[in-house]
């Protein structure tokens, strides 16, 4: 059996994954649309041999934050960072292998942020400049708009917040509220001049008309569509700093009271990120070959952006844009957005599956398997457009495809072999036409499969492993080993040598994807290394090596088990209108 190891060189792969915000516990939608795919897509990666750098953080500052703080009563910091390490540990139990999951805390993080600041500012991409806003005269401080509420101007709602109203769903500026009241103290806010610092955006139209041209065509339509209309539009300059004491000081005088804004600071956490992972690997420098554009100004590598639809402006024009003005540093290569995974607009087929909202990450790693919920969140991922979750659909999904077509392959032949073949691996005689063929597929898998993840196409990369495991489902019961171990036991033996093959080739396959049962598959073809430092390549199962006992692979899920999350998650139910 060859070895199918590309040759190709290897590369620095950048994944840049969106920063949660530390407000609270992330959701299933969150980790389906920004979490788990590049979790696969740098697991691959390694395994093809590139050099992966792959970091994030909690996204620690923002309004949200310091108004659920202040409800609570305790500091921004200590609900940003109680939630910072919650978040964590959910995204630890989900396997996600990060090289570094910090936060916009560190003091790198505030170095960088201001060192960026103050190089975009004396390169005149940032200005200064007067605004209305909102002043508490009691409080003595000027409001976010989230600190404001009032009657919506669009439709008289009388509890309009002031970025949004909830009755209209227009988005608002605070000062444009009638009879405004103050979150803080209740008294009457005052419209007064504040002056802030802005990022000139249009500065960069054109550049970034020219790179988008120039990079979108591998883009996700979606991703394209949104960053063209924007340009189209033309860009505005956008406000980098607020009145607020939570977030990163400006780095000059004079400007104690106020703060750089939650987004420019959030998006800079990719740089500071991995120049955190380079300090701590005792290496400072070593971020650089995946940023330094070098005195030739070329990409030293790729990197991908993997984010929620709605922050495609932040990392597709105002990130590149920030890049661009410092200068040196490695554009996005791209930034494959996903849409929502949704819950509720579902005709509600059975009460069942009702539920007001989708599980919190730790609810549902507490009922089901991590890979349980990674292989319903990739092969229903929202790749191309709004997704609606429900609990018939996972569960189906779960135990037909899942355990049916894969985990049940995997085991019927494991077992079998324990009873029939002492667990030893047989040498095989002749290969037929059928074995060949199946080994051929599963050997064909490997590029298949990887250039769809690639491509950052993860649900049909997933899809192309099942189609794998249902082959060998097929050549299994065509060549029927637990009958021709009684006629032929030779060819019995052929048939089991050929099917552990592909079983072989399925744990590599399924590692990025599923990595907690492809560790568990390895040990049950008695390795005791890693399935994960395993090159992307078939691997060959020595004849005469004895395997131990396997366990099933996956489980299924029964009614009671989704009828008990549910159930938790019905008591917080929201009266959606929808018969049940
Ligand atoms: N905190 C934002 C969110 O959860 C994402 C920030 S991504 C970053 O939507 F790049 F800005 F950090
Ligand atoms: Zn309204």
């Amino acid at each position: 059996m060859t070895d199918s190891t590309s040759t190709r060189a290897p590369e620095h792969i950048l994944v840049a994954v969106a920063w949660p915000y530390a407000s609270g516990p992330r959701h299933l939608g969150h980790a389906a649309g920004a979490y788990v795919p590049p979790d696969i897509f740098a697991r691959y990666h390694r395994m093809a041999g590139d050099r992966v750098l792959m970091v994030s953080g909690s996204d620690m500052h923002g309004t949200p934050i310091t108004v659920a703080a202040d409800r609570l009563g305790v500091t921004a910091r200590e609900f940003a960072e109680a939630n910072h390490e919650r978040i964590a540990e959910s995204f630890r139990r989900l396997g996600l292998a990060y090289d570094l999951y910090t936060t916009t805390l560190t003091p790198t993080h505030y170095r960088v942020t201001q060192e960026f600041f103050l190089r975009l500012l004396e390169q005149g991409y940032i200005f200064q400049d007067t605004q209305l806003a909102m002043y508490d005269p009691q409080a003595q401080r000027f409001l976010p708009d989230r600190y404001v509420e009032g009657t919506c101007p669009h439709c008289g709602y009388a509890d309009a917040r002031g970025d949004q109203c909830d009755n209209c769903g227009r988005t608002l500026d605070a000062i444009e509220l009638i009879a405004p009241r103050s979150k803080l103290s209740g008294a009457t806010p005052e419209t007064r001049e504040t002056t802030h610092f802005f990022l000139d955006l249009p500065q960069f139209q054109e550049r970034l008309e020219r790179w988008v041209a120039d990079t979108s065509p591998h883009w996700r339509p979606a991703v394209t569509g949104f960053v063209q209309g924007w340009l189209r539009e033309g860009l505005r300059p956008r406000a980098i700093t607020r009145d607020l004491d939570w977030g990163v000081p400006i780095p000059l005088p004079g400007y104690e009271d106020k703060r750089i804004y939650v987004w420019f600071d959030a998006v800079i956490g990719y740089l500071s990120a991995s120049m955190e992972w380079a300090e701590r690997q005792g290496a400072p420098d070593a971020w650089k070959a995946w940023w330094d554009l070098g005195p030739h100004g070329a990409a030293p590598g790729r990197s991908y952006y993997f984010i929620g639809k709605d922050n495609v402006p932040f990392h597709a024009i105002i990130w590149p844009a920030m890049l661009m003005g410092f200068g040196g540093l490695e554009l996005p290569y791209d930034v494959p957005a996903n849409e929502f995974l949704t819950i509720g607009g579902q005709k509600l087929s059975s009460s069942r599956t009702h539920t007001a909202r989708l599980p919190f990450l730790p609810e549902a790693l507490d009922l089901f398997d991590a890979d349980a919920l990674r292989f319903f969140l990739t092969i229903n991922a929202p790749e191309s457009r709004d997704t609606d979750f429900t609990w018939d659909e996972f569960q189906r999904r779960n135990n037909d495809e899942l355990v049916a077509t894969y985990g049940n392959a995997v085991h019927r032949l494991l077992s079998f072999l324990q009873a029939k073949f002492d667990g030893v691996v047989p040498e095989p005689g002749d290969l037929g036409a059928a074995d060949a063929a199946m080994l051929a597929q599963a050997r064909a898998s490997f590029a298949l499969v990887g250039e769809q993840i690639e491509a950052v196409h993860l649900r049909e990369g997933l899809r192309q492993i099942m189609a794998l495991a249902g082959a060998l489902n097929r050549y299994l019961d065509d060549a029927a080993p637990w009958k021709t171990i009684k006629t032929e036991p030779a060819r019995a033996a052929t048939t089991m040598w050929t099917a552990l093959q592909v079983v072989s080739a399925l744990r590599v396959l399924t590692a990025p994807y599923l990595p907690f049962s492809a560790e568990r598959l390895q040990g049950y073809l008695g390795d005791t290394d890693s399935v994960h430092a395993l090159p992307w390549a078939m691997r060959e199962l020595p004849a005469g090596r004895a395997l131990p006992k396997p366990q099933p692979l996956v489980r299924k899920l029964d009614d009671e088990e989704l009828a008990e999350l549910v159930e938790r998650l019905g008591a917080e139910a929201v009266e959606t209108g929808e018969p049940t």
